[in-house]
């Protein structure tokens, strides 16, 4: 008999086909044992008939135990009122492994401390089974979309020398005799060198960030994309930008459909942002609109000129939008050390984040990068950063510098975002946060 995937089981329709999976949930109704069963790739019900099963396995099928892990074999049927719109007419069943005691996420319902204290179990359960087929959609879609525009793939290293977004979020390593590294903050420096070695460039990878953060999208460990052009303006980036945001959703939309209806993700909340057009604000015209915002609304504050924006400004100038919004041109004062000038303002510099609406915020990070060699150093000493451990860097502004541009995208937030999750935490299988490390 056919060994059959729940994911393709309508293939099958009216035929016979053998399941290897997992008891989810059971109920029965006189002569009838509804079994839910689960295979990783999707969830289904199997029907267990009495007149259908020899005497001993409808016995069984009543006490089979959540997790058990078996084989169903039967006929698969179409059924408007099943969740799937198929299920399987039980023929016959085999328990391959049983749990040892109860399992501990019951059906009913458990907080979510709980939870993520069993998530090594919880991942089995439809919640993050829809949310990590949604991140695996999105990881894939990356790969599409950077090979299909000639970005070669470059993998940066995790331990690094450097600081690249601030000395005061770094993870320190001890390595041997008393020299110390540092868990990488962004693979960007390193994608720097492969942007000048190979044209176009995107890391993929693991990043840290040493905040205390208990917020709704800090995470210690995250996973960042960082495309990176050699010859890519400020204007290029955000367009690049636009088209990858653009179409990591239209991917989602397209090929994630039903794990967006298990989330309760309603498309149309996200079918403006995988049409592109979004708007851009300078950071002048966005600190203008918070003026604007909090003069009607209590719970959002103004913030002065030349402050930068924190999570509830950003929140606050989203939720005006119904797709995600660049802010550019930040004042240079608050901006990493790495950012070009402004043409016309040289106080301000090239860059831009672009937020999430919905009040998600800040989902990328992006600028124009100085190659002039003169004002890199002069950036680096303003900054207070060791020069010795940035003197390959300015190595690359001293041997055929060109304009450049680049930009990370934070994985989980954006996770987050498309799947309407209220915390990044959901949005990875095994969240490292200021308050959890296990398991
Ligand atoms: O804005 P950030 O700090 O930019 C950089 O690291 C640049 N070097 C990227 C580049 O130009 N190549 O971080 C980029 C993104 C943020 O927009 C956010 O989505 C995510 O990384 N991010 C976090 N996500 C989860 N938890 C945290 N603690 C994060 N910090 C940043
Ligand atoms: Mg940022």
């Amino acid at each position: 008999m056919q060994r059959a995937y729940i994911e393709e089981i309508a293939r099958y329709e009216g035929q016979e086909v053998r399941l290897a999976g997992w008891l989810v949930n059971r109920r029965s109704k006189g002569k009838l044992h509804f079994l839910i069963v689960r295979d990783g790739t999707g969830f289904i019900q199997a029907t267990v008939f009495k007149g259908n099963v020899d005497e001993a396995t409808f016995v069984r099928a009543d006490h089979l135990r959540q997790e058990t892990a078996l084989e169903v074999w039967g006929r698969v049927k179409a059924d408007a009122r099943a969740p799937g719109g198929y299920e399987i007419e039980v023929l016959g069943l085999e328990v391959l492994s049983e749990p040892e005691g109860e399992y501990p996420i019951t059906p009913k319902e458990h907080g979510i401390e709980f939870l993520m204290d069993h998530r090594h179990l919880w991942l089995r359960h439809r919640r993050p089974w829809a949310v990590m087929r949604i991140r695996d959609e999105i990881e894939r879609a990356t790969y599409d979309f950077f090979a299909q525009r000639g970005f070669v793939r470059f993998d940066t290293p995790i331990l690094t020398p450097n600081a690249v977004e601030g000395t005061t979020e770094l993870f320190e390593v001890d390595l041997f005799d008393g020299q110390k590294a540092y868990l990488s903050q962004s693979g960007q420096l390193y994608a720097e060198a492969g942007a000048l070695a190979y044209g176009k460039v995107y890391t993929f990878g693991p990043t840290f960030r040493a905040e205390r953060s208990k917020t709704r999208r800090h995470l210690l460990e995250f996973w960042m994309v960082e495309p990176e052009a050699a010859f890519l303006d400020h204007e290029g980036n955000v367009a690049l930008q636009e088209a990858y945001v653009s179409y990591l959703v239209g991917r989602v939309l397209e090929h994630r459909a039903r794990e967006l209806e298990l989330l309760g993700r309603d498309p149309a909340a996200l079918e403006p942002a995988a049409a592109g057009d979004y708007p851009r604000l300078t950071y002048k015209e966005a600190i203008d609109l918070l003026e604007k915002i909090a003069a009607s609304d209590p719970e959002v504050d103004a913030l002065p000129y030349g402050e930068d924006f924190g999570a509830p400004h950003e929140a606050a100038i989203s939720r005006r939008f119904d797709r995600p919004v660049f802010i550019e041109k930040y004042p240079a004062a608050i901006k990493a050390f790495y950012m070009q000038p402004d043409d016309e303002d040289p106080s301000l510099v090239k860059n831009d984040d672009l937020l999430a609406p919905e009040g998600y915020g800040e989902i990328i990070g992006g600028s124009e990068r100085i190659h002039e060699p003169g004002l890199l150093l002069k950036r680096i000493r303003e900054h207070g950063l060791p020069e010795e451990v940035f003197d390959w860097y300015l190595d690359l502004r001293r041997y055929g510098s060109v304009p450049h541009a680049g930009f990370g995208l934070g994985l989980e937030r954006t996770v987050a975002w498309i799947a309407g999750l209220a915390h990044v935490r959901e949005a990875i299988p095994f969240p490292r946060m200021y308050t959890r490390m296990r398991p």
